[in-house]
């Protein structure tokens, strides 16, 4: 096996992550070496210079690994190993060492709730009978009602439809149902079972040992299950269910889950240098800070700046939330406002000029935020979300919620790179995974390079600046009175101050001077236009 060269990274400073900017690599959409229409990780490697011109630190890989792709990768069938449609295990050593070359860390996403059906596990559990330890690593039960013809209580799935699906038995009798939290080709785990424990050690040390600088855990609230499988209060009607979970709800945030941060905490402890952020859905700010305990999670990721809507009181509330989650925790609060599973922020906050300027505001507010950012591949462009036509989508919340959710395709298009029309420079072949929307040829990086007004120079410079300029220092946050519409805040230390106007008229800016912008100024440099903030020292 080829080691990563990861001298000069890990030697370095172990908590690297605290303000580290993490770029989203959706390795499906990122650039296509192989020229079959989909990313692949040559494609992620010979994009590293210009990652490493965006200024990030770290990069977040989307699943590469063994998969059916039926949910794109978070539907696994070997973790240990690489898709062909995304390179090998050669490839992937390659870029490590390449990234790490450059200074760039990489974590990758972990998924430990659940498998795919096309696992040799699964295959063995459908293969033998109720009771068999093949089928004590699943979460098999017997059917309700009349001849076991129900399932064995109400639990939806987040992608729509009923949690269980029944086997066919072979013998006439009624079959076992299993357990899926999303797809019904993605078995949720039984995490009582000591076997699936020590895989997922396996599976950890197999991608510690290649270097790799830590982990994004899937559905980290997920996986242990409270005991009995009581039935969820009021089934939620579900589609694109993943943004909607309740506190009240018993298929995610059970006690037992813990014990499972802590196994994994133990494990990454034995590595310098490493990190574990938790995808962490649970609304209730003492139930997150559970999750960054000191023997548990290095972070979790935060989703309130996501779901808050461009209102400056919203926006807010979000930033005031996310650091009372953490008060008293070692972990940062962590900031995005984008992944792969939402809505493109241009989009999210009107669309148009209106809804890019919005977008490139809140990039700034972002990044003034002190603790760890997280960016989403094509934000750094401005990307609005792609409108599909139906016989290109593929997400299973399409076909599950009966083709009333469009699933999160619109967010997956791949990155524009050059040229004037599709592929834009992403592949080889204009049959891309997904089709490309026509006008897209001013979102691509050539023609935003040089350009000082483009999205992407302004991401260029805020990264430049969150990085190098002394006024980002500190952790604290510290309010200011802002008109209705505004907010303004300073980090404490530092003495960066950041204004957001979300209201339809200008105001008057915040003394200081100027270091950024999101939008223009005005020529007296005295007022803040609507949908634009400002850094300010
Ligand atoms: C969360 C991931 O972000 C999403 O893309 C995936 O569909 C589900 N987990 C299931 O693994």
């Amino acid at each position: 096996m080829r080691r990563a060269d990861d001298r000069h990274l890990a030697s370095g400073d172990e908590t690297w992550w605290r303000d580290a900017a993490f770029y989203q690599v959706y390795v499906r959409s990122f650039a296509d070496a192989s020229g079959d229409g989909v990313g692949d990780l040559e494609g992620v490697r010979s994009r590293l210079g210009y990652l490493e011109l965006l200024g990030v630190d770290a990069l977040w890989l989307t699943p590469f690994f063994r998969s059916p792709m039926v949910d794109h990768g978070y539907d696994i069938s070997d973790p240990r190993d690489v898709d062909p449609l995304f390179g090998d295990l050669d490839v992937f050593d390659r870029l490590l060492a390449d990234a790490h070359q450059r200074g760039l860390r990489i974590i990758i996403d972990l998924v430990p709730n659940h498998t795919s059906n096309q696992h040799e596990w699964f295959q063995a559990a459908v293969a033998t009978p109720p009771g068999s330890p093949e089928r004590a690593r699943y979460i098999f039960r017997d059917g309700c009602g009349f001849g076991g013809s129900q399932p064995p209580n109400n639990w939806t799935s987040t992608f729509g439809g009923p949690a269980w699906s029944q086997l066919r038995s072979s013998t006439g009798d009624a079959g076992q149902w299993y357990l899926h939290l999303f797809a019904p080709e993605q078995p949720d785990l039984n995490w009582e079972n000591p076997e699936v424990v020590a895989d997922l050690e396996r599976t950890l040390r197999f991608w510690l040992d290649r270097g790799v600088d830590g982990f994004r855990i899937d559905v980290a609230h997920g996986m242990a299950k409270p005991a009995g499988l009581p039935d969820m209060p009021q089934p939620i009607a579900t589609g694109s269910g993943l943004l909607q979970i309740d506190i009240a709800d018993p298929r995610f945030d059970a006690d037992g889950v813990h014990d499972i941060h802590r196994m994994i905490r133990k494990v990454l402890d034995e590595y310098p240098a490493r990190v574990a952020v938790g995808e962490i859905w649970v609304s209730d700010d003492l139930a997150f800070a559970r999750y960054v305990r000191p023997d548990e999670l290095h972070i979790g990721f935060n989703f309130r700046l996501l779901e808050a809507t461009f209102e400056a009181d919203r926006v807010r509330e979000a930033i005031e939330h996310s650091l009372m989650a953490v008060q008293g925790s070692p972990a940062p609060a962590t900031w995005t406002i984008s992944n792969h599973d939402a809505v493109r922020p241009v989009t999210r906050y009107g669309g148009g000029e209106a809804g890019l300027k919005r977008a490139r505001a809140m990039t700034l507010v972002e990044l003034a935020l002190p603790g760890p950012v997280y960016l989403y591949n094509g934000d750094e462009l401005g990307l609005p979300n792609a409108e599909l036509p139906d016989w290109a989508l593929q997400d299973p919340v399409w076909r599950r919620s009966g083709f009333t959710h469009r699933g999160r395709e619109g967010c997956r298009v791949p990155l524009p790179w050059e040229g004037g029309t599709p592929p834009y420079g992403f592949s080889p072949t204009p049959g891309t995974w997904l089709p490309m929307p026509p006008d897209w040829a001013d979102y691509a990086v050539e023609a935003q390079l040089e350009d000082p007004g483009s999205t992407l120079s302004l991401c260029r410079q805020a990264l430049e600046l969150r990085k190098g300029h002394n006024a980002f220092t500190g952790s604290e946050l510290e309010w200011f009175g802002a008109p209705p519409g505004c907010l303004a805040f300073r980090r404490k230390a530092g003495g960066l101050i950041c204004g957001l106007n979300t209201s339809s008229t200008a105001v008057s800016l915040p003394p200081g001077e100027v270091l950024l912008a999101s939008g223009p100024l005005p020529p007296n440099g005295e007022a803040l236009p609507p949908d634009t903030a400002v850094w300010l020292v």
